[in-house]
């Protein structure tokens, strides 16, 4: 069996899931992303920067850090017929907020209210809609950049406006949330497959959680409700290997915030007690010996 990673460089958790591979008798090639060099309008008899014909690969995971060259590298190999996890119909619906949004819509899956704009003026009535605080937030992006609460209609208009004049073309893509007032952290859950196989507490005095901004994680009970959200919203997406963002509601509820296609776990096998790395190693060989679909 052979299986390729694809990375931008080796964190933490590719060296678990390396170590993951080889407890079950595998010996992933790297391959990082700045190696690639795909020839088009050729197939997959090309061969990958390891020296291995593509076609060869029966598996390849990808753990790009840079958004772009995972999503391409996706696209050309599932094109090709290459088994990927995650798919790149998966993962291109997750890089983007706004197809996220749509899909868990689709999928009836309870979210935040949310909005799309296009210039100033619009994106103003899209705030003003949602009301105060509004979350204004890149439809691209991680570790909590950029995402801002819009506390009233002064800040609405110096945020956009700054987006308007110094940001490129992707800033002016306006993507509004109601602020959910949600306790003082939110929930990462961990989707494999057709389980979550264990969630964590995010808790921080500052609205925004992200373990990358000083959120705290600690356990969360993976409730049924929990389950059962996070399985839907995986399947509106594609599924795959998934961490969901999902919010408390003050009404008692749960809504999808988010959802990651290359997740970072490093912080979450420790509280949890689960090994996520051995779980999604054991998971995407049981997708090889399947015979799933890319
Ligand atoms: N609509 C919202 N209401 C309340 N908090 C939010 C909202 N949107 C984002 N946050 C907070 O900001 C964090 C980062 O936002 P998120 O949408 O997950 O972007 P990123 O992709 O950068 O993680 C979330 O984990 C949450 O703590
Ligand atoms: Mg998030």
């Amino acid at each position: 069996m052979r299986v390729a990673i694809l990375l931008t460089h080796i964190r933490p958790e590719e060296k678990l899931l390396i170590t993951a591979f080889e407890a079950h008798g595998i010996s992933p090639d790297i391959i990082l992303d700045r190696d690639f060099q795909f020839d088009l309008l050729g197939d997959s008899s090309q061969r990958a920067p390891s020296g291995v014909v593509w076609a060869d690969y029966d598996l390849v995971l990808e753990r790009c850090i840079s958004t772009s060259r995972g999503l391409y590298a996706l696209s050309i190999l599932n094109q090709w017929g290459i088994h990927t996890l995650n798919s790149y119909h998966t993962a291109s619906i997750c890089a983007d907020k706004i197809q996220t949004t749509l899909a868990l819509a689709r999928a009836g899956v309870p979210q935040p209210r949310a909005r799309l704009a296009f210039d100033e003026a619009h994106a103003l009535e899209a705030i003003e809609a949602l009301g105060y605080p509004a979350v204004l937030k890149p439809a691209t992006g991680s570790w909590g950049r950029l995402v801002s609460r819009v506390n009233d209609r002064d800040s609405a208009e110096a945020l956009l406006e700054h987006r308007q004049v110094l940001g490129d073309y992707t800033y002016h893509t306006y993507y509004v949330q109601e602020f959910v007032h949600k306790p003082s952290r939110d929930i990462r859950a961990f989707v494999v497959g057709d389980a979550t196989i264990c969630a964590i507490y995010r808790t921080s005095p500052h609205w925004i959680t992200n373990t990358a901004r000083g959120g705290q994680a600690s356990n969360c009970p993976v409730t049924p409700e929990l389950n059962d959200l996070c399985i839907a919203a995986a399947r509106a997406v594609g599924g795959g290997i998934l961490a969901m963002d999902v919010f408390e509601t003050p009404e008692g509820g749960l809504v999808i915030n988010e959802i990651n296609h290359t997740m970072e776990f490093k912080n979450s096998s420790a509280p949890t007690g689960v090994n996520i790395a051995d779980e999604v190693v054991r998971y995407a060989l049981s997708t090889i010996t399947e015979g799933a679909l890319a």
